[in-house]
């Protein structure tokens, strides 16, 4: 039985706590959040105790990991304190605000020898997985452009802290984070970016989008909207030398693979059976809980995470100055 002391109570603790009920051999002991009444209904539905001292939750020694579902301002000094106390670490995205802290929490863990597992769910959504398998299957050819959207309402978060950047990074370090890791990922170290960010004066309204350049020539072209109404939709787009494969989330659950001069082993390319209801966020914490118990290797690190965060705050230094970024080996 692995021992979890979840910190956050807000949305996405919500989400985890969601998912903890349903994952064998593993127990929640403890919820952390400010909102005493949120932490304590959470709390009551996983049989743990609530709390609203975090720093003393994150190194409570009942737990051998602890789950990082704070404001991101938060992160480092909560990885710290747990890493400190033996306890491997899962964190929320973006894994920091800024490289130095990304490095310093990546430091700390590996003097500590434990764990950080950074939790980037869109690598374990099955149509991204599937998309991404595909793509390196060779079924649209060699990878030419990448479109990636993600669109939804604009978040507060417990005391607004998504709408003030110093604490969220704003849209390029808390949305399209997902998008910038998954391009790198898929395509390889990005060489330069530039990027534009839209806030719409009257309303709660933002929108950042991004050109990156791959090494490897890939163009990746990335959208994110908050403020967008109607549910949160994802959309991505890969167009090869031999055809395009795209996914978007108000259609259907599903890949679609248009091939582009059908050759005649078309139907060969293995696609996926898409029909599954997996929730992602249940996936990842899985797939975390086998990793720690040293039964996989970790298909997304710290490191991953400190590069796509390196290529989000290239992206919005591009946003703020008008100008192309040559993007540093982090993000390489
Ligand atoms: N992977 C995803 O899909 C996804 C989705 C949403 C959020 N996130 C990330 O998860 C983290 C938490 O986001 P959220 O939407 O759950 O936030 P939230 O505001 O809904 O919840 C934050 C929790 O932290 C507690 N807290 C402790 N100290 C706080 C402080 N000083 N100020 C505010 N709250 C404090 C709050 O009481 C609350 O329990 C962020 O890093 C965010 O980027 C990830």
């Amino acid at each position: 039985m692995i021992r979890v002391g979840l910190l956050g109570a807000g949305m996405i603790g919500q989400v985890h706590a969601d998912a903890y009920a349903t994952l064998p051999d593993v127990e929640v002991v403890s919820v952390a959040g400010l909102g005493a009444e949120r932490a304590a209904r959470l709390a009551e539905a996983l049989g743990a105790t609530p709390t609203i001292d975090i720093m003393a939750a994150a190194a409570d020694p009942r737990v051998d990991v602890v789950d990082v579902c704070l404001p991101t301002a938060l992160h480092q000094q909560a990885t710290e304190v747990a890493a400190r106390a033996g306890k491997d670490v899962i964190c929320e995205k973006p894994l920091a605000l800024t490289l130095e802290a990304g490095r310093r929490m990546i430091g700390v863990c590996r003097t500590a020898r434990v764990h950080l597992l950074p939790a980037m769910v869109v690598r374990f959504f099955p149509q991204y997985q599937a998309l991404a398998g595909a793509v390196r299957d060779g079924a649209i050819g060699t990878p030419a452009s990448c479109t990636l959207v993600r669109q939804g309402f604009y978040p507060s978060g417990s005391g607004g802290w998504y709408r003030d950047e110093s604490r969220s990074g704003g849209i390029f370090l808390d949305l399209m984070i997902h998008d910038f890791d998954w391009a790198l990922a898929r395509f390889g170290p990005a060489e330069r970016v530039f990027a534009q960010l839209r806030h719409a004066g009257s309303v709660p309204f933002t929108q950042g989008m991004a050109t990156v350049r791959h090494r490897s020539g890939v163009l990746t072209q990335l959208t994110g909207t908050w403020g967008h109404p109607g549910p949160f939709t994802t959309r991505i787009e890969v167009a090869g030398t031999g055809g395009l494969l795209q996914y978007d989330s108000r259609d259907s659950e599903s890949l679609e693979l248009l091939v582009l001069a059908a050759p005649e082993d078309a139907g060969d390319v293995p696609l996926p059976n898409l029909a599954t209801t997996d929730n992602p966020y249940r996936t990842e914490l899985l797939h975390f809980f086998e990793v720690i118990s040293g039964h996989a290797a970790a298909s997304v690190t710290a490191e991953d995470s400190l590069r796509a965060l390196a290529l989000a705050l290239c992206a919005r230094e591009a946003a703020r100055t008008g100008r192309p970024m040559a993007v540093p080996s982090e993000a390489a």
